[in-house]
């Protein structure tokens, strides 16, 4: 039997963990994240595929792509998150659980990254807890997707 399938989307500047601000986002690298994510997702069951863009429509596109295809998302969707109506209605299309993830702790952080538009369409949100706050939305999906 196939396994359910997870999407792990990250938005801009993501790409740049590792050297970008280390004191706020941590040394690991996205790659890094991508591999710990993989072994996880295998672990639990799950199906995954790991994606990055720095450009608004790509994560439009792999939002919308997940209806009818994904079990769940997982969103990392970086400054966006802050700004974007845009990935808010594409989580809506998609109908798809979302569990949004921040490395950092974005209550603790600048007054304009305190509101998600992506909120608004998660399940729930996970941030403070750095990288690990993949493998925490990983155990947060594969749970909801049993229980459905
Ligand atoms: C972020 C928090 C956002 O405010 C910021 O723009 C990012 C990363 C995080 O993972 O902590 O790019 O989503």
């Amino acid at each position: 039997m196939a396994k359910p399938l997870v999407l792990i989307v990250n938005g801009p500047n993501l790409n740049m963990l590792g050297k970008r601000q280390p004191e706020v986002y941590g040394h690991q690298t996205l790659a890094d994240i991508e591999t710990a994510a993989a072994a996880h997702a295998e672990s639990l069951g799950l199906d995954m595929e790991f994606h990055q863009s720095n450009h608004e429509g790509d994560l439009v596109d792999w939002i919308q792509g997940a209806r009818g295809r994904a079990a769940g998302i997982i969103l990392n969707a970086g400054a966006y998150t802050h700004t974007s109506v845009a990935l808010l209605d594409a989580l809506n299309a998609a109908e798809v659980v979302c569990v949004e993830v921040h490395l950092s702790n974005i209550h603790q952080r600048e007054e304009f990254r305190h509101h998600s538009f992506v909120s608004k369409a998660a399940k729930g949100m996970i941030c403070g807890f750095g990288s690990h706050g993949y493998i925490l939305a990983l155990d947060a999906l594969a749970r909801l997707i049993k229980e459905s």
